[in-house]
């Protein structure tokens, strides 16, 4: 147990009262908190910067330069929480599947896994594994003082959708041949991955993270009934792998209005919502007893500052009377948007927010 979490017990921590914790825990904050999916990255020079010359991967396993990528954020915006530099396949790769990240494209896996032998090559993931992960987080903590560090992984359908395609996919062709058409080898693939993720997420808890979020990316793509038989029990097991921690866990998806309720079922704290769906409309659909996340369209930030100033004032409505309420935007940042409306839209939330 590091000393940065706080179950029952415990001493309060250094980020145990901060707003975002607060917010996640369902308590009363002094300012609506905000932090942003993809605060980290091509939006930000000084990020391009540090990056040049640096494959994606390899910035990954660089504890000195993760920490500096996962602080200017923080630097620049005055957001509540960081969320720890890496990406979604690090795991992965960290357990020896060819996979790479393509500028542009995403991960690209040189042999996707489609058959009981492709399986076999995913085995367990170990501390030592990933020892950078552990030494970058020991790194921030010390820098980041009271501003709590988000810590994630990518949910097992989401990792599963690139292994089983071998890279981004708009329909996931593949990856719903092998869940309808042999839902034994599924079954036993996405226990696989639930299995590395949260031992990912333990190494990021134990180093020092206090909350971590779960990308499921694109399971938007799926029915309820799909969800509820082929994906959520393994998405369950994560979120019971960490329960005991008790640091709050999110839990995203994006497209997934008809979803809500089951992501928050499979064990979540706090439920990220995308756009599409109005705040208060998707805690009817949650339910009580779990703060949300979200959901300002990430493109609103291309428009005037009166626009996005609009829309903030509408989440902000619709989120009034929630239990809990953490702002961010319904998706990443756009690697295009202009750093200086995410500092104002910080500001602005704040602003209207303080009690
Ligand atoms: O600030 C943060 O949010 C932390 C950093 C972070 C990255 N990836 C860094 C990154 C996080 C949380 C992720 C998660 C991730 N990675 C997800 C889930 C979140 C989401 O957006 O839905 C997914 C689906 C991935 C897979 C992935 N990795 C994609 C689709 C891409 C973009 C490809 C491209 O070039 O457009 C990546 C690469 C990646 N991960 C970049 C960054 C900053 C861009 C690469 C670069 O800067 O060179």
């Amino acid at each position: 147990m590091s000393a940065n979490q706080n179950p029952a017990g415990q001493p309060p921590t250094a980020t145990y009262d901060s707003a975002f914790l607060k917010a996640c825990r369902r308590e009363p904050v002094p300012h609506t908190p905000v932090w942003f999916m993809r605060q980290a990255g091509r939006s930000l020079p000084e990020y391009r910067k540090v990056r040049e010359g640096v494959p994606m991967l390899e910035s990954c396993t660089r504890p000195e330069l993760v920490t500096e990528i996962t602080l200017q954020p923080v630097r620049r915006h005055g957001v509540d929480a960081a969320i720890y530099f890496s990406d979604i396949v690090v795991p992965l790769k960290a357990i020896g599947v060819d996979l790479d990240i393509k500028p542009g494209v995403g991960p690209v896996v040189e042999r996707p896994i489609r058959t009981r032998a492709d399986l076999a090559r995913l085995r367990d993931l170990t501390p030592e594994d990933v020892s950078y992960v552990a030494e970058a987080i020991g790194l921030l903590t010390a820098e980041l003082g009271e501003t709590p560090l988000i810590g994630f992984a990518g949910a097992p359908f989401t990792l599963a959708s690139y292994l089983v395609e071998g890279g981004p996919s708009r329909n996931h062709e593949h990856t719903k041949a092998l869940m309808y058409g042999d839902p034994q080898l599924w079954a036993d693939l996405l226990d696989r991955l639930a299995e590395i993720t949260a031992a990912f997420l333990k190494v990021q808890i134990e180093a020092g993270a206090s909350a971590v979020q779960l990308f499921d990316s694109w399971v938007g793509a799926l029915a309820p009934a799909d969800y509820r038989r082929s994906v959520m029990p393994a998405s369950a097991k994560v979120f019971e792998a960490v329960a005991g921690y008790g640091v709050p866990r999110i839990h995203f998806g994006v497209g997934t209005g008809e979803l809500l309720g089951l992501l928050g079922e499979a064990g979540a704290d706090v439920v990220g919502v995308d756009w599409r769906v109005p705040l208060d409309e998707a805690a009817r659909r949650v339910g009580p007893g779990k703060a949300l996340q979200g959901n300002l369209d990430p493109a609103v930030l291309f428009s005037s500052r009166e626009a996005v100033e609009a829309k903030t004032g509408e989440i902000l409505a619709a989120a009034e009377g929630l239990e809990g309420h953490i702002f961010n935007l319904g998706h990443g940042v756009l690697p295009s948007t202009e750093p200086d409306a995410l500092t104002r839209l910080v500001e602005d939330v704040h602003t209207r927010t303080a009690r």
